[in-house]
């Protein structure tokens, strides 16, 4: 008889977005009247711009025609978009990424996810806590992490690093030994940044240990200060010791269409070998490609119309993400984010768990948001809400939240 992946069975509950979903849906069900606002997941709910819809257009008549018909992309992605992006994201930046460092795929949620199998099952993970749910998940999956305790919300062999208002929500250097370290810029969920500094601090130690850093900069077109790096290639030292994930879901509302890629230097060696070429042959052998279509519209995000229109949309979101702070801290909540990121992160009433406040706030405002605790242990306490809405929705849910009597001071 065949044997199930039996870590699949260590899992506590579904995905934290499924689980939300669910409970959304079963209201939803319950009180057909309402109507539900969400500020849960990170989706995007602008129309993709006109520069991208008319490289997808155009991409799709190529399609239709026998002269000029795609079939299998190259694995790795089209020479078009990784010259691009080289030039564009890096180049333009200082930092020195050749065009086949970068690795396009459909999106930095399966390249986060997947990350994982080019290290040894030994390997030992470090996350910020709280943590976008995909790192933990995805090496609870592969078996590297051990056991979840329900008590205390923490899987065995796994190093969390609290981010928390107590420590401005910067992670502390591990203590005990870690090889991959999670770092996610701006942050999801907490919406904080590190600066250059402090980003310096972990490229340093991970240079020095031999760790490698996963960082994930899916958020990094919302950073408005200049002392936040956008990449962290940024940083000197950074190409001998991190993988940088990027996507276009959330600066391009590539969300339903899935595009991102994957920054793995030349120069990242570990025990003598190249993870360049171990992701090379791993993307090479469980991926076909992004689709022509789709990698036409990713290079129209760099075009001069491209560009303009997204930084509209971004300034979109970002009036949105005012709109909650603004309203939370006239409630007189304690908030955190929202600045150079479309996350905004707030302390719930005291005596109350996350999960309740997400209860609540469903059934007095039929608003939806993300409990802090499902994003780990360090999140009780905390609740997410999201600027990804549209301007009225968000303006009307904060109305709403600030006639729950149970929110203000
Ligand atoms: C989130 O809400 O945390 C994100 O939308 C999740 C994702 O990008 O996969």
């Amino acid at each position: 008889m065949v044997k199930v992946n039996e870590n699949y069975l260590k899992f506590p509950g579904s995905y934290l977005f499924s689980t939300i979903a669910k409970k959304v849906n079963a209201y939803m069900i319950e009180n057909p009247d309402k109507k539900v606002i969400r500020l849960g997941i990170g989706d995007v709910t602008m129309p993709l711009s006109s520069a991208i819809v008319e490289a997808l257009h155009g991409a799709v008549d190529e399609m239709g025609a026998a002269e000029t018909f795609h079939g299998y992309a190259p694995d790795l992605g089209y020479g078009f978009l990784r010259e691009t992006i080289a030039r564009e994201d890096y180049s333009s930046r200082g930092c020195q990424i050749e065009a086949d460092e970068i690795f396009v795929s459909d999106g930095a949620k399966s390249d986060c996810g997947n990350i994982q199998e080019i290290f040894d099952e030994s390997s030992i993970i470090a996350v910020c806590d709280p943590v976008y749910p995909v790192y933990v998940d995805s090496n609870v999956m592969a078996g590297r992490t051990g056991t979840y305790d329900e008590v205390t919300g923490k899987w065995s062999k796994v190093v969390y690093m609290p981010c928390t208002a107590e420590n401005g929500f910067v992670p502390e250097l591990p203590t005990e030994a870690a090889d991959l370290i999670y770092l996610c810029v701006p942050n999801n969920p907490t919406g904080t940044t590190l600066t250059r500094d402090q980003l310096k601090v972990w490229v340093d130690y991970a240079n020095e240990t031999g760790a490698v850093i996963l960082y994930d900069a899916a958020y990094e077109a919302y950073i408005a200060e200049d002392n936040i790096p956008h990449s962290i290639y940024e940083i000197e030292g950074a190409k001998t010791c991190a993988i940088e994930f990027r996507s276009f879901s959330k600066n391009a509302g590539f969300t339903g269409v899935r595009l991102g890629f994957t920054v793995v230097p030349k120069e990242l060696v570990r025990g003598g070998v190249a993870l360049h070429a171990l992701w090379a042959r791993r993307h090479g052998t469980k991926f076909n490609g992004a689709p022509y279509i789709i990698q036409k519209a990713g290079e129209a995000v760099y075009s001069e119309a491209g560009k303009a229109q997204l930084k509209e949309q971004v300034a979109y979101y970002m009036r949105n993400a005012k709109v909650i702070y603004d309203g939370l801290k006239e409630i007189g909540c304690e908030v955190y984010g929202g600045v150079n990121a479309p996350y905004i992160w707030l302390k719930v009433p005291k005596g109350m768990t996350s999960w309740e406040f997400f209860d609540l706030l469903l059934e007095e405002a039929s608003v939806v948001g993300t409990p802090g605790s499902g994003f780990g242990p360090s999140g009780e306490g905390y609740f997410r809400l999201t600027a990804f809405g549209t301007y009225e929705n968000t303006k009307e849910a904060m109305e709403r939240l600030k006639k729950m009597p149970s929110l203000r001071k």
